[in-house]
């Protein structure tokens, strides 16, 4: 029975390249739909209002706060313009306490958060010092859903992993975090808000100029990447003005396409009419009829935080792996008594096990699978499993796993294919970059080859060459604090 049981999990979980390529064709779609109107999809393809990335010329001290990802981080950067970089960077990180995600008021939360920041600031030397005339700068890196009506405001839309408080949902963030800032005595401007993906993007765009979409992958998933701004059919404001980014052949005017195709090319709006913006897609709330889920997934959907929601990233991301298959396994013990006569009572308790430990327990290689047997001992007070029943649970690792990475890849081909970066003409070189972060992609190797050997099946050889996934570690706070330097106040007096 329990074998059986895995192996209708398994079909469930089946992502052939076939039903890869259908899940992408529905991204498609819905991003379409997203980009249309607001409210026309489940993909909200939210505007970012960063309009030109990062150059290399910034400079001066900016701070960054990086609130969604496992831990909650405050950093400091010293940008040394001109190409010069990044010449001084400091962070610290701190968990958020569960009662703060949950149970509590939206000032309780802000306050925690300006409190990590306050004392992050009163402990820095004298080198850190803005000149008297200049308050700090802050970028603001929120990792949720936010309508943004300004680079520097924004409604919360809903609270999505494992952060639940009713009375932030339709405020604007950055006045939450200022009237913290103020009730703690804080000097400090908000410059920039942006989500991790679009923090990710610029922070890999900082670094490397082929960078045209990031990708995260982490507690949450989700997706940015730059778009024409004359295929935003729900964009109604001004155009940007600044210099900007063409790419690939669906970026590329028809008159510049034999130029442009050769390389990526900064052309500004006069010259050539294309503008482009960069779009966070949260992509965690794509939903289709053509995702693989089985009986577990709906299950952990309707006893989640937001039933119906984020449905993508509940079958991807970190947040949710590892519960999972718990979910599996409780379900293997009661049905077919896969650990004996009683099910574990520790098998019980949701999110017990984490994703790390799938990860661990995925990429045994012992012959005795004693990494397996340690970890479901300590989790769960389960002794002496037998091998057989080690093998079992890698086995559901893999698969959960292998269906996570590969609807992945199914995510990132929808934006190549947008953008016109799934075909390459022969001879054409070309590099089109992803900015990759989270600890899911950093950690979990299994996962991340699995998701960059799917992706190369996806795409065929030859243009997976031109392709290159890049990690950028903690790049969204960098990023936050670059994009609070390109849209600081205080441009062109920063000495
Ligand atoms: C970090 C980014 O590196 O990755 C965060 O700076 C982001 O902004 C995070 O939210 C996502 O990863 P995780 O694994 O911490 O959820
Ligand atoms: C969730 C959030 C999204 C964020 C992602 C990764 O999907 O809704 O805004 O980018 O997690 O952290």
């Amino acid at each position: 029975k329990a074998m059986e049981m895995v192996k209708d999990f398994e079909e469930k979980c089946a992502t052939p390249l076939s039903r890869l390529r259908q899940v992408s064709d529905a991204m498609i779609v819905e991003m379409q739909a997203g980009l249309a109107s607001e409210g026309g999809s489940k993909l909200k393809m939210l505007i970012s209002y960063v309009d030109s990335l990062p150059t290399g010329k910034e400079k001066g001290l900016f701070y960054a706060l990086d609130l969604g990802g496992t831990n909650f981080r405050v950093l400091r950067l010293v940008l040394g313009g001109k190409g010069r970089g990044i010449i001084n960077q400091q962070f610290v990180e701190v968990s958020i306490p569960t009662s703060l995600m949950t149970g509590s008021s939206s000032d309780e939360l802000f306050d925690f958060i300006v409190a990590k920041l306050a004392k992050f600031v009163a402990q820095e030397g004298p080198d850190f010092k803005p000149s008297p005339c200049r308050q700090r700068e802050l970028g603001f890196t929120f990792s949720f859903p936010v309508v943004q009506t300004s680079i520097a405001s924004g409604t919360l839309l809903k609270w999505t992993k494992g952060f639940s408080i009713n009375e932030t949902v339709g405020r604007d963030v950055v006045e939450e975090l200022t009237k913290a800032m103020e009730r703690h005595g804080l000097d400090m401007r908000v410059s920039a808000m942006v989500n991790d993906a679009v923090g990710t993007l610029a922070g890999g765009r900082y670094a490397n100029n082929d960078v045209v979409a990031a990708v995260i992958l982490g507690t949450g998933s989700n997706a940015a990447y730059v778009e024409r701004a004359d295929a935003i059919l729900k964009w109604h404001g001004p155009l940007p003005r600044s210099g900007e980014m063409v790419s690939c052949s669906s970026l590329i005017p028809i008159s510049e396409h034999s130029i442009a195709s050769t390389s990526f090319l900064w052309k500004n709006r006069v010259a050539n009419g294309i503008s482009l913006k960069v779009i966070n897609m949260e992509w965690g709330n794509f939903k289709s009829a053509h995702l693989p889920l089985s009986e577990y997934d709906l299950e952990l959907d309707a006893e989640s935080l937001n039933p119906g929601d984020q449905i993508f990233e509940k079958v991807m991301s970190g947040m949710y792996l590892g519960e999972i298959v718990r979910r599996v396994l409780s379900w293997m013990a009661k049905e077919a008594a896969f650990f004996g006569d009683t099910v574990p009572p520790k098998l019980k308790v949701p999110f017990i096990l984490g994703t790390p430990a799938i990860s661990a327990m995925h990429q045994d290689t012992s012959p005795d699978l004693k990494v397996v047997a340690s970890h479901i001992k300590d989790i769960f007070e389960i002794t002496n499993t037998s091998l057989k029943i080690r093998r079992v649970i890698v086995q559901i690792c893999s698969i959960v796993a292998t269906r996570g990475a590969r609807l992945s890849a199914a995510g990132i081909l929808s934006i190549l294919r947008n953008m016109g970066c799934d075909t390459i003409t022969e001879g054409e070189e070309r590099r089109t970059a992803i900015a990759m972060d989270g600890g899911l992609y950093e950690h979990y190797t299994e996962y991340r080859k699995c998701l960059v050997n799917c992706l190369n099946e996806l795409l065929g050889k030859e243009v997976f060459e031109s392709v290159v996934l890049e990690l950028s570690n903690d790049g969204s706070g960098i990023g936050a604090a670059i994009l609070a330097a390109s849209h600081s106040k205080y441009i062109g007096c920063y000495d």
